[in-house]
């Protein structure tokens, strides 16, 4: 049945590709020596369209690795003109299909790769190619970091396009708050540099407009001094999870030292809940009170005590599921009530059970208390609103599903849909939906006011403005 599908895909993609084919030539003789284009079949053409979810990926005519802004222009132009659909990827660690893949040109920017650290102006230089492992690698032994991904090989583009919530933000703010310039190619070609007064819309509008605006080549971030912190990973399940769920949300309603952190991953597989628990405390040693809930219930595995943030962000096992089909949603709250955190339980073990016969592997409700200081209201406004109302917090609970089969996509999607429907009625009922879904974790149909809310008509006047031939339009995504 896979193959079947997969079959049938490339049947359909042809005519995209035979034209797509021809631009892949013509990119091929315009570009400088330090760019590439690669045609099925090699090695870097597969690692191009590789994604961490399998159904993110699409066939695509060629891959480009671009190695330098000007030839990145020259791409845009290319298919621009010549209005081919492309994909541009940083980590392809995006759920939604089609966001970071294309039948047309697919735009690697693997190539960009830079981490330089300037210790005067505190800032680190970031190439939009990485993922935040490689960032880690070089800013750790500087003692130094940037508010960026808690997990292993997340991409930094998608990611801090998109808003960014991090182990840090508590202390400082979301990803997009801790980001002082771009530099970006413009859809016309033109590269640019953004800063917040050098240009102010699009400053505001590469803070959550993901790749509205034009392909970014590196970003600029503020960094902080880092040293040890206390985190862990414990992993819990029957018969403690009423436990379980009481120490999660004792601590959502009472804990607000915004050095410390939890990420409860409810994963479900055939109706048996599976709880890893990430905690975080930036700080070596970590003070009484804070996660002793947790530390006292009985756990199945637990790796816990002072370590680099970077081999904290290495502990979960992200790359378990490479390669299964993916979706994620989402129900932003402004705290989670226990009715809540036992509702999301019961999501757990009733859909891990009703979708297992339809090639289901897995389902995992993240929950991810954050206190509004991690949405300062103080913060000048950026494109994914995130609240930023005073005292008010925006907690982006992750729905995942996976499966294997792709005559499945429909019935995950619906099963999808049900469960944010469910879990968004109580939060109504409880007086705690946030007012936006997170750009990062909202599934592809999801209608943009539910994500940028008033922002809207001001991203949709800068994207004209900027992209008067809607360019970037070629590429998949949420649209303004
Ligand atoms: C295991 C896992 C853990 C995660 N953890 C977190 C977390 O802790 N916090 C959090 O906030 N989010 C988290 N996420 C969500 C994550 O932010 C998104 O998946 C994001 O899309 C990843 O970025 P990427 O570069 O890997 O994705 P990609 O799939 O490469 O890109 C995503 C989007 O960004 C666009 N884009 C990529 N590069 C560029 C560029 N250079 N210029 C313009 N547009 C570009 C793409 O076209 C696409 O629309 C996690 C996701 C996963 C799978
Ligand atoms: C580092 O930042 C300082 C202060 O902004 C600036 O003067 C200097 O040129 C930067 N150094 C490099 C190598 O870019
Ligand atoms: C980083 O911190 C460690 C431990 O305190 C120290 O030994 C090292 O010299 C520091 N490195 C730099 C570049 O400051
Ligand atoms: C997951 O990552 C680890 C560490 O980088 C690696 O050894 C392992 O092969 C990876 N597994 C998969 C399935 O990619
Ligand atoms: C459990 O979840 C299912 C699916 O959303 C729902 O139909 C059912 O009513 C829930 N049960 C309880 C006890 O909340
Ligand atoms: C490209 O677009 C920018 C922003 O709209 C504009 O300032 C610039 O003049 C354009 N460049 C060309 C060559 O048209």
């Amino acid at each position: 049945m896979i193959v079947l599908s997969f079959v049938l895909l490339s049947l359909v993609h042809i005519s995209t590709a035979q034209i797509a084919g021809v631009v892949c030539l013509q990119i091929a003789a315009s570009i400088s020596s330090s760019s590439n284009v690669f045609l099925p079949g090699s090695l870097s053409y597969t690692s191009d369209i590789f994604h961490w979810a399998s159904s993110s990926s699409d066939i695509s005519a060629c891959s480009v690795e671009p190695g330098t802004a000007a030839d990145v222009g020259k791409i845009l132009q290319i298919v621009g003109a010549s209005r081919t659909p492309f994909a541009v990827k940083g980590g392809g660690h995006t759920a939604n299909p089609g966001f970071s893949s294309t039948p047309g040109v697919h735009i690697s920017m693997s190539r960009f790769s830079e981490v330089t650290y300037n210790a005067t102006a505190q800032t680190a230089t970031i190439g939009s190619g990485l993922v935040w492992d490689d960032v880690y690698a070089v800013l750790d032994p500087l003692n130094v970091t940037v508010v960026g991904g808690r997990f292993s090989g997340v991409g930094v583009a998608g990611y801090s396009l998109g808003g960014g919530y991090s182990w840090k933000s508590n202390l400082v703010g979301l990803t997009v708050d801790n980001i002082v310039g771009y530099e970006l190619v413009l859809p016309n070609g033109t590269l640019t540099q953004v800063t917040a007064t050098k240009n102010p819309d699009l400053f505001f509008g590469l803070k959550g407009g993901l790749n509205n605006f034009g392909i970014v080549t590196r970003f600029i971030f503020k960094t902080y001094p880092q040293g040890q912190i206390w985190g862990g990973l414990i992993t819990y399940t029957v018969p403690n999870m009423a436990a379980v769920n009481q120490a999660v949300a004792n601590f959502a309603s009472s804990v607000t030292d915004p050095k410390a952190q939890i990420f409860s991953a409810y994963n479900g597989a055939v109706g048996v809940p599976i709880m890893a628990q990430m905690l975080y405390y930036d700080a070596p040693v970590l003070p009484p009170g804070i996660f002793d809930e947790f530390l006292s219930i009985p756990f199945v595995t637990k790796d816990a005590g002072t370590r680099s943030l970077s081999s904290f962000v290495r502990l979960f096992p992200t790359n378990i599921t490479t390669g299964s089909r993916s979706i994620f949603d989402t129900v932003p709250v402004t705290r989670y009530t226990p009715a809540i955190v036992d509702a999301i339980l019961n999501e757990t073990t009733f859909w891990s059970a009703r979708l297992a016969p339809f090639g289901g592997l897995a389902v995992s409700y993240n929950i991810e208390p954050f206190l509004p200081s991690a949405v300062p209201s103080t913060n000048p406004a950026t494109a994914f609103p995130g609240s930023r109302t005073a005292g008010v917090a925006l907690c982006p609970t992750n729905f995942f599903f996976l499966w294997l089969p792709a005559t499945s996509d429909d019935i995950f999607h619906n099963a999808m849909h049900q469960s944010v429907a469910q879990i968004k009625a109580l939060a109504i009922a409880e007086g705690v939906l946030g007012s936006s879904k997170y750009t990062n974790y909202a599934m592809f149909d999801t209608p943009l006011s539910d994500i940028y809310g008033q922002n809207v008509p001001r991203l949709q006047s800068i994207k004209k403005a900027v992209d008067p031939l809607n360019v970037m339009g070629l590429a998949g995504g949420f649209k303004f």
